[in-house]
C-alpha cells in the first residue's frame, strides 16, 4: 500500500512490485484483490499494471480494529453515519459505565461542537469526527493537561502520516500555514476531589476542498488535504492518533506531563510571538512569554506586567498590524 501511496498517479507493474516487495506476482495478486475488497479502487492495465484511484476510507469499527496497536484507546468503537455531535454521544455512554478508551465516531455531525460554545462544520465523510471516554485517575485540576497531551499527539499523527510538522496555536489550534486544522474539545464530568470522566473531542479536517468551507471561514480554515495535495485514508489517521495519544496518555499517568509541556512549546506557532488575546471581557496586547503546566498562556504586557491568560482566542501579529 505504501508503495501505492509514493506515487499516488503512477501506474505500477506487477513485476516491479513483486520485485520491490520481494513477493511473488501471485501474492500482489492476491493482495490487490484483498485491497479491492477492503473498498480501494485500482485501475488496472495489460502492460503497464496497477495505478491506485481511491482509497477504502471508512471509519467502520472493523477498518480501524484492523492493524490498531492500541491496549485501550479506540479498542471499543461506536460508529454511527450521522449524530448531532460524537461529544455528546461520548458522554451520555460514559455515564452509563462506559469503559476509558471508547471511541464514538460518525461520518457527519448535526451539531458538532467547537470551543466557547462555537459550532464545528463537520462536512459528511471529510474528516474525523470523534471523541474518546476517559478516565483518568488524577485531580481535576490536572484534566486540561489532556487538551495538551491530545495536541501533541496530533502534530505527531499529521507529521507520521503527512511527513510535515503542523503548530499549535494556544491553547490547542491545530495549523498549517495560519490555517486550522483540527480542534479539540475537552469535557470534564468531575466531583470536587476525582473525575469521573472526561470526554475528548477531536476534529480533524482531512479531504475538504475551499468551497467545503463557508466563505467567511476560508481565509481561516483548511485541511490536510488542501496543505499537502495529498489524500490519505482517515483510519490511517485515526489509527496512528489512537497509537500517540496512548503513549502520551500513559506517559502522563505516570508523572511524565513535563516532557509533554515540553514538547508542546517546541510546536507552539504562539510562544516568542506578539498577540492579541481576546477574552470575554478585555483583550489583551503583548509577547507571549510560555505556557506553564496548567496550560494558561503567560502574555508580557507592553508595560512589562504580566498577564495569565486562562481563556480565549490568540490572534498572532505576522506583519506590521496584520493579525490572523
Ligand atoms: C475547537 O473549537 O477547536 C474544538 C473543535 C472540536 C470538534 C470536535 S469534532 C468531534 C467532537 N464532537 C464535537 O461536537 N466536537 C468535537
Amino acid at each position: 500500500m505504501r508503495l501505492f501511496e509514493e506515487s499516488p498517479k503512477a501506474f505500477l507493474s506487477g513485476e516491479e512490485l513483486s520485485s520491490r516487495l520481494g513477493v511473488s506476482r501471485t501474492a500482489i495478486w492476491k493482495h490487490i484483490k484483498a485491497l479491492r475488497e477492503e473498498g480501494y479502487v485500482f485501475e488496472s492495465q495489460p502492460r503497464l499494471g496497477y495505478r491506485l484511484v481511491h482509497m477504502a476510507d471508512s471509519l467502520q469499527g472493523h477498518t480501524i480494529h484492523n492493524g490498531l496497536q492500541t491496549r485501550t484507546m479506540g479498542q471499543k468503537i461506536i460508529f454511527r453515519e450521522i449524530l448531532d455531535s460524537t461529544n455528546a454521544l461520548a458522554k451520555e455512554e460514559a455515564l452509563n459505565g462506559a469503559p476509558e478508551g471508547l471511541l464514538v465516531l460518525a461520518e457527519t455531525q448535526t451539531n458538532g461542537r467547537g470551543r466557547r460554545g462555537r459550532s464545528w462544520i463537520s462536512q459528511s465523510g471529510k474528516g474525523i469526527w470523534s471523541s474518546l471516554v476517559l478516565r483518568p485517575e488524577v485531580s481535576p485540576m490536572e484534566a486540561s493537561k489532556l487538551t495538551i497531551i491530545a495536541s501533541v499527539a496530533v502534530i505527531k499523527t499529521i507529521e507520521k502520516v503527512y511527513n510535515l510538522v503542523a503548530g499549535i496555536k494556544w491553547p490547542n489550534d491545530i495549523v498549517l500555514e495560519g490555517k486550522k486544522i483540527a480542534g479539540i474539545l475537552t469535557e470534564l464530568s468531575a466531583d470536587v476531589e476525582r473525575i469521573n470522566h472526561v470526554i475528548l473531542g477531536i476534529g480533524i479536517n482531512v479531504s475538504q476542498e475551499e468551497a467545503d468551507f463557508p466563505k467567511e471561514l476560508q481565509p481561516f480554515a483548511s485541511s490536510l488535504y488542501l496543505s499537502t495535495g495529498a489524500f490519505m485514508p482517515r483510519q490511517r489517521i485515526l489509527q496512528v492518533l489512537l497509537q500517540e495519544f496512548e503513549v502520551l496518555y500513559e506517559g502522563f499517568l505516570r508523572g511524565e506531563f513535563a516532557s509533554i509541556l515540553n514538547e508542546w512549546r517546541r510546536y507552539s506557532v504562539t510562544i516568542g510571538k506578539e498577540v492579541v488575546v481576546d477574552r470575554i471581557k478585555d483583550q489583551v496586547t503583548g509577547i507571549a512569554i510560555d505556557v506553564d503546566a496548567d496550560g494558561v498562556l503567560l502574555v508580557q504586557r507592553e508595560d512589562g506586567t504580566l498577564e495569565r491568560i486562562v481563556a480565549g482566542d490568540v490572534s498572532l501579529r505576522r506583519r506590521e498590524g496584520h493579525y490572523s
